[in-house]
């Protein structure tokens, strides 16, 4: 229940604007979020990598409905990966960019896919050149099949380019079979969106259990296999099926966002696991921050005392 009312919340724009304009939100905020420019997300991806971290860094925003501002994400992520090359942050994949479709253009009701599909080419080309990948986040399930549309026509041109598929959705372990292949870089998470019953599992049990098939299917697969998730129940489960598979421990890597079990982050770091750390930064932070807080309840309660605290 209060998952659904905090997704619900996630889109609204009343309470976005309510929640934006309180200034100690910004503490719990800082947990999650790098900070508000490219240069926060730079002196944390360095911090992250001399720590043993790998990070995919996300410029913040969804759901854009202006041209111009889409063309201006990707100009931002453009800027970045130039800035990772001179810093020596990206080579060999080190620091690489997560992107999501609304933010460059996929929800525009004027050519929207192509305008997402040109700009993710832009910022795939700056990757490139920066030696590094980019991955495309997934979004709610109206974006799925364009997403994955956007995804196989750009790796003609850009054949690292990762996608992402959510174990809740119930087309997810066919999905996994069709990328397992070759070159495919395919980030598996649980999902952080809601669906009706005829597309999505809605209990955690049904999730979790799709979880686990999707990532045997890609770890049996010739695919990079980037197990997203914190779970420690599904973390166990993934080192015994990658050794199953035969999967060396740099064919494939663990994800974790930013700010979530940092000490799991390290033990696995430590085990000689390549471990992931999505880094997002900017301004527009606020569907990231509740879409975080409908995941553990225990965060609303830190955001409440952040909210009611003097300091
Ligand atoms: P689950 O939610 O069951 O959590 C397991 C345990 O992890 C919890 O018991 C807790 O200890 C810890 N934990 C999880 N979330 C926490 C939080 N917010 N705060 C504190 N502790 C927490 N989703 C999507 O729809 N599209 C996408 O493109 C992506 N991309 C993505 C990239 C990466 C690198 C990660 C790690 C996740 C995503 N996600 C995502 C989000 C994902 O779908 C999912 O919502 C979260 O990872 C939480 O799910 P878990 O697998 O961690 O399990």
């Amino acid at each position: 229940m209060l998952r659904e009312a905090l997704l619900a919340m996630s889109a609204s724009d009343q309470a976005r604007a309510l929640i934006m304009a309180t200034p100690l939100t910004r503490r719990v905020v800082a947990r999650f979020v790098a900070g508000e420019t490219a240069d926060d997300a730079l002196a944390v991806s360095a911090r992250l990598i001399a720590d043993g971290r790998l990070v995919t860094i996300d410029f913040l925003g969804e759901d854009t409905t202006d041209p111009d501002q889409a063309a201006l994400v990707a100009d931002e992520y453009v800027h970045l990966l130039g800035r990772l090359s001179a810093e020596n942050l990206s080579s060999h994949g080190r620091a690489e960019v997560s992107v999501k479709p609304t933010a460059v253009g996929l929800g525009l009701a004027d050519h929207g896919y192509k305008r997402a599909l040109a700009n993710i080419a832009r910022i795939a080309t700056a990757a490139r050149n920066a030696g590094t990948t980019v991955t495309v986040d997934m979004e709610d399930n109206s974006r799925v099949e364009a997403t994955l549309r956007l995804v196989s026509e750009l790796r003609a041109d850009f054949p690292d380019l990762g996608c992402v598929i959510q174990s809740y959705l119930r087309r997810s372990a066919a999905d996994c079979r069709v990328l397992a292949s070759a070159g495919s870089r395919v980030r598996l998470c649980k999902g952080a969106y809601r669906a009706s019953e005829d597309v999505g599992l809605t209990s955690r049990a049904g999730v979790d259990r799709s979880y686990a098939r999707c990532m045997r299917i890609l770890l049996a697969g010739d695919g990079y296999p980037m197990l997203a998730t914190h779970d420690p129940r599904l973390i166990r489960i993934a080192g015994t099926a990658a050794g199953l598979a035969g999967r060396a421990p740099d064919s494939f890597e663990y994800q974790m966002l930013y700010g979530i079990r940092p000490a799991e982050q390290a033990r696995l770091a430590a085990s000689g696991a390549k471990v992931r750390v999505y880094l997002p930064y900017g301004s527009d932070w606020y569907g990231y921050l509740v879409r975080r807080l409908a995941e553990k309840p225990a965060n609303l309660a830190l955001f409440v005392r952040a909210l009611s605290s003097r300091h």
